[in-house]
């Protein structure tokens, strides 16, 4: 999808979750989450400080990230920008204890886990953080449900409360009649869906999306990103990351980065003005 196509289509997936009558809203304009006032007190639940990714092969390093700082608080919707190489994976991979960082801090949900070893990293992750992947990364000998259940296997949720959960994270999704079906017998948006109630279904702080819909088409793509929206509706903080401009642009705000540096970091308002903006200058507004 091109950069400036956006569109936000009416679905009747959309319509189910927002509950609202199904009006299709253009970007930009006021909805439900604008009711919310957004100076209430935050609660960090990502803070990066000076943080930096050195990676080595052999004898040579690559220092993908240099010197971050992010803050990002409960129930924000974040997108973060970049074209291809300049970080945002590896920026994921840190925020979802998936790597650990080189130097400088990450605190989670106020925790310092710059220090961890893979074994709590591991326990932090089931614990605090849903992930949701451009390929699904859904087991496909297990059915739906099987693949939802499989955060509380982990976290050691006995079975008759594990199966309730994920029928009722399934639900949320829109999946309530596809429970039973493996992924092979589902489409990729249904697919993507499964995977965001895997997300969900262990109520972790934070959801991390890297490319959610990279692998999805326009239709597709707007279910899983109606589902985003009524996840932020509902409080969670969701970080996506993207290099799709129309799908960052559903974000509450917007971080880019470019060569291992946070280039700008847009509020809400000024996510307005850098949808204007669409040729994809720059915005300067530092956000704190
Ligand atoms: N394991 C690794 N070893 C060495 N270099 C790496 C490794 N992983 C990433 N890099 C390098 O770090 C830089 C950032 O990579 P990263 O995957 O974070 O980019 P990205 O922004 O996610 O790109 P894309 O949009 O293509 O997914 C790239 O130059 C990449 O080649
Ligand atoms: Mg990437």
């Amino acid at each position: 999808m091109a950069d400036g196509g956006a569109r936000r289509d009416g679905t009747a997936l959309e319509d189910l979750l927002d509950g609202s009558g199904g009006a299709a809203h253009p970007i930009g304009a006021p909805t439900a989450l604008q009711d919310h006032p957004s100076q209430q007190p935050a609660t960090p639940v990502i803070e990066l400080l000076r943080v930096s990714k050195t990676y080595t092969t052999g004898s040579i390093t690559f220092e993908a990230l240099r010197g971050v700082d992010l803050r990002i608080d409960q129930g924000e919707y974040v997108a973060i920008m970049g074209p291809s190489g300049s970080g945002k994976s590896t920026l994921m991979n840190i925020l979802g204890c998936l790597d650990v960082l080189t130097t400088g801090t990450y605190r989670l949900a106020g925790e310092d886990v710059s220090e961890l070893d893979e074994v709590d990293l591991a326990h932090i992750r089931n614990r605090r953080i849903g992930f949701v992947f451009q390929q699904f990364n859904l087991l496909p000998a297990l059915s739906a449900w099987r693949n939802v259940e499989l955060p509380l296997v982990y976290a050691g949720v006995p079975s008759a409360e594990r199966k309730a959960r994920a029928m009722d994270a399934l639900s949320r999704v829109g999946l309530a009649d596809r429970t039973a079906n493996r992924p092979g017998e589902l489409s990729g948006g249904q697919q993507q869906r499964v995977a965001v109630a895997r997300a969900l279904v262990s109520d972790p702080d934070l959801i991390l999306a890297d490319e959610p819909t990279g692998n999805l088409d326009s239709h597709s793509t707007a279910d899983v990103l109606a589902l985003f929206d009524e996840l932020h509706e509902a409080g969670r903080t969701v970080v996506l990351i993207t290099h799709e401009l129309e799908v960052a642009e559903r974000a509450r705000r917007m971080v880019r980065v470019r060569d291992g540096l946070v280039l700008s970091d847009t509020d809400p308002d000024e996510h307005l003005g850098a949808h204007a903006d669409a040729a994809g200058r720059p915005q300067d507004g530092g956000r704190r």
